[in-house]
């Protein structure tokens, strides 16, 4: 039986019309299902990527300091820093404020102190990436204060390292909102700034 046969075959009896109507509109749907789901995933991706590459461009600018050995681990291996937390996060304090004064004390150069970075007035806890946010780390700028301008720049410059970001371009408060999930999947929220 050849396909035009078949079809026409279909097509006479009475109740398949419809039946086809449905199942071409199923399988329509789940091509969308399908096509929303690769983009999704695309996006995903591509957030990334972009993260991953800002992340590269700070640790570029770490200096000379960096071995061989050390840059190697960081591009072959899949970097710690990126590693999402084993355990679930504590639920955010949103009701602690902290005071400039009380946020700076958090940079890092007091041991028995935890340290910590805010972004957009938000207060996260990274002491666990010490040796990135410490006094001798690569993001040490950060520690200690809102750093959003900087963020958002990616920058280590100590000027841009404060609260204000207000000359964000779009593009920079994309890569600043990038930097605030980034931070958000993987240190406590610990408080806020009183500025936020
Ligand atoms: C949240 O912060 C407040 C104010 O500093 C504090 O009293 C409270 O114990 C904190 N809650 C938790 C669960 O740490």
């Amino acid at each position: 039986m050849s396909i035009y046969t078949f079809m026409e075959n279909l097509f006479k009896e009475p109740y398949t019309l419809p039946t086809i109507v449905i199942t071409v509109a199923i399988a329509v749907f789940i091509t969308h299902l399908q096509e929303t789901k690769k983009l999704n995933e695309e996006k995903e991706e591509e957030q990334r990527k972009k993260i991953e590459s800002s992340e590269n461009v700070v640790k570029k600018n770490e200096g000379g300091s960096t071995s061989s050995e050390s840059t190697s681990t960081a591009s072959s291996s899949k970097p710690k820093a990126f590693a999402l937390p084993e355990t679930p996060l504590p639920p955010p304090n949103w009701s602690r404020i902290f005071t400039h004064e009380e946020l700076a004390q958090h940079d890092g150069s007091k041991d028995d102190l935890p340290i910590y970075v805010a972004i957009k007035g938000t207060v996260f806890d990274v002491t666990t990436k010490k040796a990135m946010y410490g006094p001798s780390g690569g993001y040490h700028c950060f520690a200690g204060k809102d750093a959003s301008k900087a963020l958002g720049m990616s920058s280590l410059k100590a000027e841009d390292c404060i609260a204000d970001y207000s000359t964000l371009s779009e593009k920079e408060r994309k890569t600043l909102d990038d930097w605030y999930s980034f931070f958000e999947k993987r240190y406590p929220i610990v408080g806020k700034t009183g500025d936020a």
